[in-house]
């Protein structure tokens, strides 16, 4: 399968390591080639038809910047929409960072990837929590793959465990922790009386946090899940903007030692049912499967047929996220052949 990546962030490099780990296996295992053809950032492009070297691609985006310094096969200015247009490949795995105002240059990279007869793998939130109708109905009117587990949860199963190991239940309703940075800085702060902006400049070192860190503080972040769970799972037709969203700059350490003594903690929460679409600061009982620490995400789905059925994962990290982007081009693998 012919890859193409736009975004080499923290997920697109995370992707292109997890290429260089696994590529023999996946051969070995589906009889998938991960061919990584062109890959392209910013301000240019490595191109290859027989494929780079994502070690190589790696490493040249992180001693210079830029993938277009890739040797030989780099191309400087190269703009993302001339490689769609430019390059022969199967698949478009679209990782640029979130815009949630109108979900560019996102939005524009898959509809011409799909229109041009291209599965798309994503990470991307801005684009699904506002334009989710158009993208699936264009990824189906041009008969392409188009999956998206690793927009919401990183590695925690949801997307795909609905569709397919829940397939036979009704989603009634969707309530979690659905972003590992606020549940890294709630749960610093509870555990060690970390201060707030110390652990949120650790979470943006450790790459968890979105470009814009104010998108997971003040929930948006988890707005845009709340969104696409809804719209996946739930077969709702909602937008970003129909969330009621809170986030957790009003949390104070006082709060959370008052609510410790009572044996709650505090964790950022995203509800998605029939008659609400909410993210807020809730209360969660000490021990309770919500009581979770760190990057890890839970999500509880309510169905007709299995009842509550909980999921938990680690909801971000660019390898966990690129391990759920895999596992969608694995699934595309075994649906074309
Ligand atoms: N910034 C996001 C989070 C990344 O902290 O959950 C994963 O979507």
């Amino acid at each position: 399968m012919r890859i193409c990546i736009i975004g080499l962030g923290a997920v697109g490099q995370g992707v292109a390591q997890v290429f260089a780990m696994k590529r023999e296996r996946i051969k070995k295992d589906y009889g998938l080639d991960l061919n990584l053809v062109a890959a392209a950032d910013s301000r240019g492009a490595a191109i290859c038809g027989d494929g780079l070297d994502p070690r190589l691609l790696l490493e040249t985006k992180r001693n210079s910047g830029k993938v277009a310094n890739y040797p030989e096969y780099g191309v400087p200015g190269i703009s993302s929409l001339e490689v769609l247009d430019g390059v022969e490949y199967d698949c478009l795995v679209e990782v640029t960072p979130t815009n949630i105002e109108d979900g560019e240059p996102a939005r524009s990279h898959m509809l011409k990837a799909m229109k041009n007869g291209k599965s798309v793998v994503t990470s991307n939130k801005g684009p699904l929590s506002l334009f989710f109708r158009e993208l699936v109905g264009t990824a189906q009117n041009n008969d392409v793959e188009f999956k998206f587990e690793a927009s919401v949860g990183g590695a925690m199963p949801i997307i795909n465990f609905a569709h397919e190991t829940l397939s036979g239940c009704e989603i009634k309703s969707v309530y979690g922790i659905l972003n590992g940075t606020t549940n890294y800085i709630l749960s610093r702060m509870a555990k060690e009386g970390s201060p707030y902006y110390q652990t949120l400049n650790e979470a943006q070192e450790l790459g968890i946090a979105e470009t814009n860190p104010s998108q997971d503080v003040d929930g948006i972040d988890a707005a845009c899940k709340v969104v696409i769970l809804a719209n996946s799972i739930m077969k709702r037709d909602v937008t970003y903007k129909d969330v009621d969203v809170e986030g957790i700059s009003r949390i104070t350490p006082e709060s959370i030692a008052l609510a410790q003594k009572e044996g709650y903690l505090i964790k950022l929460i995203g509800e998605a049912s029939p008659d609400s679409l909410e993210v807020s600061p809730r209360l969660v009982r000490e021990g309770s499967p919500f009581s979770v620490d760190g990057t890890m995400n839970v999500a509880t789905l309510k169905t007709d047929l299995a009842d509550d059925v909980t999921v938990v994962g680690r909801g971000a990290g660019s390898i966990e996220t690129a391990s759920a982007i895999l596992s969608d081009l694995i699934s595309i693998w075994k649906a074309r052949g």
